[in-house]
């Protein structure tokens, strides 16, 4: 099987290009490079540098390098920067993949994995504290509501044309296979707590009100070289599926760790002892995602081998590569 792995270049997309060329499975990226960078593209990958948006581009790499199935990433995936500019995000996240689909269907590509996310869930009331598959959808924010668009678009094309599909809904992934594949964008817990250590500053915690044990909120950590291998898992899973199966799966450990929990760790972790600080809460965050993950167990026989220590561990050699003051002794 070959796949074409968009967003390939990117934080994630370097990890699930890696894990399926392990696997014995022939990747080839297609990235815009926007925010992804081509020397994470490994040796021998053949590398297509363009948009999603461009059908022409994409029916050629099809044919070029007899494309069987693709692993969708490429996308926009920053909650604050989608309130601002909806339009673009909608047009790069639902028209970026109505276009992929489009060029599938007339190549005749099969198979996608698509790269959805925990945000469709919004804030999720749960009984037991976890969120099943079938837990509503109520996304709070343009970027949610595009990859719940996208999962839309993808089971409907997926039905109508005789594709086997798969959306895997990604928590909160953290960690790095390598320090030179770390995530270098600043955006999530993990590297902003990084961040404000290397300034000799306060780690912030948004807020220590909210009706969880300790009073911060509650995610479920993922390291990113178990999530690329339960896409491995999802391509074998579709390629020996009949046409027309659609999957929904959390990509999840069903643990869920606290803001507290999180940089205490990373304080034991990294030597540094600047306690954080409370702030306010930051708006729109649920109190509690953490994934049921039993689903994905069942489908793929897949599950969760690395812990939080190890994420923290893994990020943060890939951060002193980049900010070697930080350092400590
Ligand atoms: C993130 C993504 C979301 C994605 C979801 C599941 C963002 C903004 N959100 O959500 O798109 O769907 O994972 O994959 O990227 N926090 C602090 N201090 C900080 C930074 C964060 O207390 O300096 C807290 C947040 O308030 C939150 C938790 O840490 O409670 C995790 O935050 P973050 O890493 O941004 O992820 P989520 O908001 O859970």
């Amino acid at each position: 099987m070959t796949w074409l792995i968009t967003g390939g270049a990117g934080y994630i997309g370097a990890h699930v290009v890696r894990a399926m060329t392990a696997a014995g499975e022939r990747a080839v990226v297609l990235d815009d490079l926007s925010t992804g960078d081509a020397e994470r593209v490994p040796d021998g990958v053949p590398l297509v540098v363009g948009s999603v948006l461009d059908g022409e581009l994409l029916v050629r790499a099809f044919e070029e390098h007899a494309v069987t199935g693709v692993v969708h990433l490429a996308g926009k995936k920053r909650v604050g920067e989608s309130m601002e500019r909806p339009l673009h995000y909608y047009r790069e996240n639902v028209e970026g993949l109505r276009s992929l689909l489009d060029a599938m269907v007339t190549a005749d590509v099969t198979h996608l994995v698509f790269s959805s996310s925990a945000s469709v869930y919004g804030m999720p009331a749960t009984e037991n504290g976890l969120v099943t598959e079938d837990t509503p959808c109520l996304p709070m924010n343009p970027y949610g509501e595009t990859k719940l668009a996208g999962e839309w678009l993808v089971r409907a094309a997926g039905r109508a044309h005789g594709l086997t599909t798969a959306s895997l809904r990604y928590f909160n992934v953290a960690g790095a296979a390598a320090p030179d594949l770390t995530d270098t964008g600043v955006f999530n817990l993990v590297p902003m707590v990084f961040e404000k250590l290397t300034d000799g500053a306060a780690p912030r915690i948004f807020g220590a009100d909210y009706a969880t044990p300790d009073g911060t909120c509650v995610r479920d950590y993922i390291h990113v070289v178990d999530l690329a291998e339960a896409h491995v898992a999802t391509a074998r899973k579709l390629a020996a599926s009949p046409r027309g199966t659609d999957l929904t799966l959390n990509i999840g450990r069903g643990e869920g760790v606290s803001v507290r929990e999180m940089t205490d760790l990373i304080n034991e972790v990294t030597g540094h002892t600047t306690a954080a600080e409370v702030t306010a809460r930051r708006p729109g965050d649920p109190a509690r995602v953490v994934a049921a993950a039993d689903r994905v167990a069942a489908e793929l026989g897949w599950s969760a081998k690395h812990d939080v220590r190890d994420m923290v561990a893994s990020a943060w050699a890939g951060w002193l590569r980049g900010h070697p003051e930080a350092a400590r002794g």
